[in-house]
């Protein structure tokens, strides 16, 4: 059982190779889709129970749309159904759900689910758990900029910080990333920077506890400097902040 004080406050993930898995099986892409719900619920509930407070992973990204469109549809409908499906046991388990994107691409029937999730989870505060659809990094950092220049405010990191899709949530401690590809896929940019990375050769379908606990059991023996030295993060007196001191 990983100690208590190596649990990572938030986990990012991108949610990749349910297209791969579904393949190797001569399955349809949509079936390795569907089979990578199964992965996320399991994920979600072992997060809760491990104390994790934020979740945020990465269901569909800005450039997904250059998919087939076959694919395209399945993504967009799965995400309907299961909104509708898991939203009552994500509720019972004191989740709350955030859409985190775009949504003005978006179907009405998706968006609408999205909202009654978001509204329905609004007051639970076991697990944050955002979910990114029609999302990009930098579509996030262009519409904070967007943001703050439309109410005159100035362009500092603070501001931007706190215009960003993500502000409710302190930056991820620990960006998983499966399916073999060691890339962020315009995933978070800017809430990425001083994130551990780590990449695991399983596909998403395969994620199960036992590859989130190697995956939080190595962050666990990270040493995150955030720019100090070694000497500085290992002398607890000083409190160790990302910003200068
Ligand atoms: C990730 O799995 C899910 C989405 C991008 C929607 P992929 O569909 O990218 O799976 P691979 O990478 O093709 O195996
Ligand atoms: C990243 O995976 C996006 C999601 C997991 C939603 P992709 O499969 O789209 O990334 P690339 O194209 O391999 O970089
Ligand atoms: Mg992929």
């Amino acid at each position: 059982m990983t100690a208590k004080r190596a649990i990572p406050h938030h986990i990012a993930i991108v949610m990749d190779g349910n297209g791969r898995w579904a393949t190797k099986r001569f399955l349809p892409r949509v079936a390795g889709h569907k089979k990578g719900v199964d992965a996320l619920r399991a994920c979600v509930r072992r997060c809760g129970d491990l104390g994790v407070r934020a979740l945020t992973v990465f269901a569909f990204s800005s450039e997904n749309w250059k998919r087939p469109a076959d694919e395209v549809s399945g993504l967009m409908e799965l995400l309907a159904v299961a909104l509708s499906r898991e939203v009552p046991q994500l509720q019972a388990e004191g989740v709350r759900i955030l859409f985190v994107g775009d949504r003005t691409r978006l179907s009405e029937k998706v968006r609408n689910g999205l909202a009654q999730a978001e509204a329905l989870t609004a007051g639970n505060t076991r697990l944050t758990f955002n979910i990114c659809f029609n999302y990009g990094g930098r579509w996030d950092i262009a519409q904070a900029a967007a943001r703050l220049a439309a109410r005159g405010e100035e362009i500092t990191e603070d501001n931007l910080a706190g215009a960003m899709a993500l502000a409710h949530v302190p930056d991820p401690d620990l960006l998983i990333r499966t399916g073999g590809e060691q890339r962020i896929s315009n995933f978070l940019l800017w809430q990425a920077a001083y994130s551990e990375l780590y990449f695991t050769d399983k596909l998403w379908p395969e994620f199960d506890d036992a590859a989130l606990d190697a995956a939080i059991a190595d962050y666990g023996r990270r040493e995150r400097r955030f720019g100090r030295t070694s000497e500085q993060v290992a002398d607890p007196s000083p409190r160790v902040s990302r910003k200068a001191a």
